[in-house]
């Protein structure tokens, strides 16, 4: 199986951990399809850890935790697709899952055989608890070959978050996407930091294997997290904003992580802005790069990327706490000044349109703040 452009949908890990259940799932697939997420392009729902027994079954089969999911993984991923949703789990390539339940060493065929019983369609698949004689590309490639064998297309969800330079072998698993880097917190300094991590990884996202950047945080505001658990201050709205403007132009997928049956108006209008997905989803997925022209600081970051119709995709990204003055021009994208063409730029959060300096973008962007603009080229 191949997929074309980056999986979007949600992830119950960043807001509820351990503490899901089947009544949370099948809300949240409710609210997904209300709410228009559904709409916007949201289609995987997906359990993370914390969903099995302790114990495997006298098959040596994973068993669905019977009093947080007492009508088992098939009747919700039927529920699921009943939504025109899509279902997705979690295992590990260790003895353990990160949070301690039973994870897939050994048992990679049998866990991919339940997985296609159950009618998952994407599996998210962590790094935890591997014996340390195996290099992990062995563990990845064993349950690629066990999903690529079990009679369903299966999603592989590579999570070994950018460990043993994953980037130059993840690609021989069979895996559609690769975490590149740690688990996200829901603060400035997390996305900030994820974001100068993955510089060097961006010439490795492409076609049918997407760097993973994790879950967004967007909706989380300051509630994170549950009993005392990776407690942070939060984020504000405008960093929310940056921060799924960066996944969007980087080619991230985007899987929410917040409580969405209960986000707020703003949370909603980042994520479900037309504009930034269409950037994210784009046909063509051409690289991403970082202008060099005028660059100042290393956390005052402009990137570009060509869309499938051959207009532009520019992200302004100031990184740093106080405002900063960016002014670019288009050169180094190939738009040359005899080109002949008119050129149009028009910000996607506000809708206006960007007045050009002599062919240059010269533009204040606050601290935290971003623009993502699309750029069309127009016959004159
Ligand atoms: C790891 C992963 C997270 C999450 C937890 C679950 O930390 O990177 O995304 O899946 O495990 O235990």
């Amino acid at each position: 199986m191949i997929i074309k452009t980056p999986p979007m949908g949600w992830n119950t890990w960043n807001t509820f951990g351990d503490k899901i259940d089947e009544k949370l799932v099948r809300e949240t697939a409710d609210f997904i399809v209300e709410s228009g997420l559904r709409d916007a392009g949201y289609e995987y729902v997906v359990i993370d850890d914390c969903w099995s027994e302790l114990k495997r079954d006298e098959n040596g089969r994973l068993v669905a935790d019977k009093n947080k999911f007492p009508s088992g993984m098939k009747a919700l991923a039927d529920y699921i697709h009943s939504k025109g949703l899509k279902f997705g789990m979690y295992s590990c390539c260790g003895a353990l899952t990160c949070a301690g339940f039973p994870g897939s060493y050994d048992h990679e065929y049998i866990d991919a055989a339940t997985f296609a019983e159950w009618e998952v369609d994407y599996l998210k698949y962590d790094f935890c608890y591997h014996t340390g004689t195996l290099e992990g590309k062995f563990f990845y490639r064993r349950m690629g070959a066990a999903l690529a064998n079990c009679g369903r297309d299966i999603v592989f969800s590579a999570c070994s978050w950018g460990m043993e330079e994953t980037q130059e072998w993840v690609k021989t698993t069979g895996a559609h996407l690769w975490r590149s880097t740690h688990d996200i917190q829901n603060s400035w300094a997390s996305i900030k930091s994820i974001t100068q991590q993955q510089a060097r990884l961006i010439p490795y996202n492409g076609h049918g294997c997407f760097n993973d950047m994790d879950m967004l945080v967007v909706g989380m505001d300051g509630k994170s997290f549950i009993d005392g658990f990776w407690q942070t201050n939060g984020c504000t709205e405008l960093d929310h904003k940056t921060h799924f403007s960066i996944w969007c132009m980087f080619g991230s997928p985007l899987m929410i992580g917040c409580d969405i049956r209960k986000m707020s108006d703003g949370a909603k209008a980042i994520l479900t802005n037309k504009e930034a997905i269409a950037i994210n989803q784009d046909g063509a997925y051409n690289q991403v790069y970082r202008l060099t022209l005028d660059r100042g600081p290393e956390d005052a970051l402009v990137c570009a990327r060509m869309l499938e119709n051959g207009d532009f995709a520019i992200g302004v990204f100031n990184l740093m706490d106080g405002e900063y003055r960016f002014v670019f021009g288009f050169d180094e994208m190939g738009i040359t000044t005899h080109c002949g063409k008119d050129i149009e730029v028009t910000e996607i959060w506000t809708g206006e349109r960007e007045e050009l300096v002599s062919g240059t973008i010269n533009t204040v962007v606050e601290g935290h703040g971003c623009k993502l603009y699309r750029l069309k080229l127009i016959q004159k």
